[in-house]
């Protein structure tokens, strides 16, 4: 189910190492990260791409989680970077990623984040909205600099995870309307400025997509409209960014598709919209997050109390929870995990796997059949490489977890665990 072993002692591994080595030496709540998975999700984008022989670019949307180390990867693999902020941007920028490879994207990028944006000449920014225009167009004059953007467009059609719902005019705060004239407004305005080169069109139809038919729809959405513009404006897109969304397993509910049939499915309906409205193939850019990071990171708790309420459900507690993983409380998110001390335990109950905030709603598993649990037991939770630590925060003071990478038999710290130094270092006194 998960790309991680279970060793003689029938302790939980990944990429070869015991997590109980890990938990030893690096203590609980502990992310690890099996770096192989990693490079092998980023490779099979890349990969599909180089095998048609279509001129691609795969950007990693760094949101899903963003550290130094990660960024390093990213730039060790070829990969380009999707950031949305001046922090994602620093950074990427720390770890050295080659600036002509970001692309910028945010509903409201201030004043600030487009000018370091484009002092740091990234390649590219998302333009998405008229506000963000002139800012640009402000910037650059103010810095004597060009810049090659593509406009976020909203196709009209949102991604539910298992179907799509098609709205004429999407109710979204993001990007240019495709069906009102939005767009072509947007279209109209950029080209007016020479510093600005309208490199082509991106559109995102949302994220945890298990099927082809979403993106497809919007591609021919998309084609319409740059038919149209071919002709009217005798414009040609030279990028298509088709954004990320590619659903991962978190439990067996879950069935993604191979990394590859998505970028198939794309690879084959953009090349027959071009040749069916007479175009040249734009390159194809996409931009995976959490199909990169997301089942290559798991986390690792200690098993603290145990609440029993005979009939009704047991409570196991666990040494983190909402602080690290938002997700179950944010969505109602569903996992899976395993007791890494004791994986392929036989005498089985069901329990619900609480996290330790002051709050009823911090759950991370309800009604999970796992091995019988002990105290001080380590419990596994899979697939929590994606949004997990990035959307990790200081509620009830919590310090944020540490970070492990794993490859070829080696664990590397990447992000230290945080001290209570660390958390109240921008505290001020008012005494
Ligand atoms: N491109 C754009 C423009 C996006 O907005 C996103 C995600 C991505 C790419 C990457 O999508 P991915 O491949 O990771 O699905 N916090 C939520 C997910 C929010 C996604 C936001 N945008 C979660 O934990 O499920």
């Amino acid at each position: 189910l998960h790309p991680f072993g279970v060793n003689g002692e029938g302790h939980l591994t990944i990429g070869g190492l015991d997590a109980l080595d890990l938990t030893n030496k690096y203590g609980t709540p502990l992310f690890v990260y099996d770096v192989h998975k990693i490079r092998e999700n980023a490779q099979a984008f890349v990969d599909t791409f180089k095998e048609h022989g279509v001129p691609a670019q795969v950007a990693y949307a760094s949101k899903a989680f963003s550290s130094i180390a990660m960024i390093q990867i990213a730039k060790q693999e070829n990969l380009s970077l999707d950031i949305v902020s001046q922090g994602e941007l620093y950074t990427a920028l720390q770890a050295d990623f080659p600036v002509e490879k970001i692309h910028m994207h945010g509903n409201n990028k201030s004043l600030d984040e487009i000018s370091m944006a484009v002092e740091h000449n990234i390649g590219c920014i998302v333009v998405d909205n008229f506000h963000e225009i002139d800012l640009l167009a402000q910037v650059l004059k103010e810095q004597e600099k060009e810049m090659d953007v593509l406009i976020r467009v909203t196709p009209g059609i949102e991604a539910h995870t298992h179907d799509y719902i098609l709205t004429g005019n999407e109710d979204s705060k993001f990007g240019f309307d495709l069906t009102n004239g939005q767009a072509e407004e947007a279209l109209q305005k950029l080209m007016k400025f020479d510093e600005i080169h309208v490199k082509g069109l991106h559109c995102h139809i949302g994220s945890q997509i298990f099927e082809t038919d979403g993106f497809t729809m919007a591609i021919e959405r998309v084609f319409q409209v740059l038919k149209d513009w071919a002709d009217r404006y005798e414009y040609e897109s030279e990028v298509l960014n088709v954004g990320g969304g590619f659903g991962i397993r978190y439990t067996d509910e879950d069935e993604p598709l191979p990394l590859s049939t998505y970028v198939q499915a794309l690879i084959d309906k953009i090349d027959q919209q071009v040749k069916e409205n007479g175009m040249v193939l734009p390159e194809i850019w996409i931009e995976p997050g959490r199909s990169i990071v997301g089942d290559a990171g798991l986390t690792l708790y200690s098993i603290g109390s145990v609440k029993e309420i005979p009939n009704v459900r047991k409570y196991v507690s666990v040494d983190g929870g909402m602080t690290d993983n938002l997700r179950p409380a944010l969505y109602n998110a569903k996992y899976d995990a395993v007791i890494a001390n004791n994986v392929n335990g036989k005498e089985k109950e069901e329990i619900s796997l609480a996290g330790k905030c002051c709050e009823s709603g911090d759950m991370l598993i309800w009604d999970i059949e796992l091995p019988k649990v002990n105290q001080d037991d380590i419990v596994a939770v899979f697939s929590t490489g994606a949004y997990g630590y990035s959307m990790s925060n200081h509620y009830n003071r919590f310090p944020k977890a540490a970070v492990v990478f794993v490859e070829d038999g080696q664990d590397k710290l990447v992000i230290k665990r945080e001290s209570f130094k660390d958390m109240i270092q921008n505290d001020l006194s008012y005494e």
